[in-house]
């Protein structure tokens, strides 16, 4: 299983990476604008800034909703860096321009996923990345997870190469839950990473052989 972050935050991003287990990172416009970067270029620069700190993909969004918009802005995203995977939301023009983009050798990853019909067309259209959203679905009362099921399911049925990438994971067990169901990726904070490591008798095992260890006399 592969795991990204979900932040456009430079030093969560560095931590992340020095643990030594971060795959790649997503951005979405709200992640970019949270971190206060606007304008063209700063945004881009932001993007080549991320793509330094890591060896993986780098998801940057496109913000066009009309074919020739986003294939414009998805080209100009691809050729920014090797490691751009060009971000396009799940509307009809996005499938279009994913197709457009698959056929060009340009990787995707196809976001704002909240059904499995809408996972079936992103891969007929050959995304990279399929993004399925399951917090803002437990958000409104609709189980997230069994949405990372079915998609698995459908995609194994027809052996579909589009990679399950679970996005608004929120916590850990989110990270853990969408291991047991097999997606390909996960991308969430810093906090659903960290929160793996953490188990009190790990925390109290180890300082009773830091106690213990201390008759070693070394
Ligand atoms: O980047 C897309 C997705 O992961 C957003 O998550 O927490 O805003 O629902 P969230």
């Amino acid at each position: 299983m592969k795991f990204f972050i979900d932040t456009a935050n430079l030093d969560q991003i560095k931590e992340a990476q020095d643990l030594g287990v971060l795959d790649g990172v997503t951005t979405n416009p709200s992640l970019m604008a949270k971190e206060g970067i606007t304008g063209k270029d700063n945004i881009l620069q932001h993007y080549l800034d991320i793509c330094e700190i890591v060896d993986g993909d780098v998801s940057a969004e496109v913000v066009a909703t009309d074919f020739d918009g986003i294939v414009r802005e998805g080209e100009e995203l691809a050729k920014l860096h090797k490691q751009i995977i060009v971000k396009v939301p799940m509307i009809k023009e996005g499938v279009k321009a994913i197709k457009y983009f698959s056929d060009k050798g340009i990787k995707t990853n196809c976001t704002l996923v909240f059904s499995a019909g809408q996972a079936l067309l992103a891969a007929k259209a050959g995304a990279t990345y399929v993004s399925p959203f399951l917090g803002r679905l437990d958000d409104i009362s609709t189980d997230g997870l069994q949405l990372i099921e079915d998609i698995r399911l459908i995609y194994d049925n027809y052996g579909f190469e589009t990679e399950i990438l679970a996005a608004s994971i929120r916590h850990s067990m989110h990270v853990i839950n969408c291991a047991k169901l097999g997606a390909d990726v996960m991308t969430g904070p810093l906090s659903s990473i960290d929160g793996l490591l953490k188990h009190p008798l790990t925390d109290s095992g180890l300082a009773k052989f830091l106690e213990d260890a201390k008759s070693f006399n070394v």
